[in-house]
């Protein structure tokens, strides 16, 4: 399995600054979620780091099965199946409850994101628990992030605001990598 360090290598051969924070982002959330469901932090994380590598390098129905091939023998199987399922394009099912989370971090971090750059100072700091279930529940707003998705929580067991709740103190916690 890759270290981190070998991780974060691999991350920053992606060109686009914002594509390298929002998987950042993810990893941030994986892991805390690791942690709180009782599951490998590291492999999570990794999961969630590196599950849009290959995202600047191919069509949108290959996206994640490339992904798994580029990783393949560095990161494990179950990782691999979590990063082919984040895509329903790749007919993938996901399955596993590190599956979902991917599915549920990569929206959650997404509506994070834009409700972070609409308060006043766009910071992180300034969104609440409140902000985020409003703005969940408003389609209009930041409408490619599928609210589906994030309640593909309950599959492993959260329920939508303690979700929310945890992302939100994860991205905190790496306010400064990801600017906001
Ligand atoms: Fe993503």
């Amino acid at each position: 399995m890759l270290s981190e360090k070998e991780a974060e290598e691999l991350l920053n051969k992606v060109k686009n600054e914002n594509l390298r924070k929002h998987m950042m982002a993810v990893a941030a959330i994986m892991r805390k979620l690791a942690s709180q469901l009782n599951e490998d932090e590291k492999i999570w994380w990794l999961a969630g780091l590196l599950h849009d590598i290959d995202y600047e390098s191919v069509d949108m129905n290959e996206h994640g099965l490339r992904s798994a091939e580029m990783l393949e023998g560095k990161l494990p199987e179950e990782a691999l199946h979590a990063i082919k399922a984040h895509n329903e394009m790749t007919g993938v099912k996901a399955e596993s409850k590190m599956d979902f989370a991917l599915r549920a971090s990569d929206a959650a971090s997404g509506l994070i994101v834009a409700a972070a750059l609409v308060m006043p100072n766009k910071k992180l700091a300034e969104v609440k628990i409140s902000t985020l279930r409003n703005k969940f529940k408003d389609k209009s707003f930041a409408r490619r992030v599928d609210r589906n998705r994030i309640m593909e929580c309950e599959k492993f067991g959260m329920e939508l605001e303690e979700f929310l709740s945890l992302s939100l103190d994860a991205m905190r916690k790496i306010a400064d990598k990801l600017g906001l």
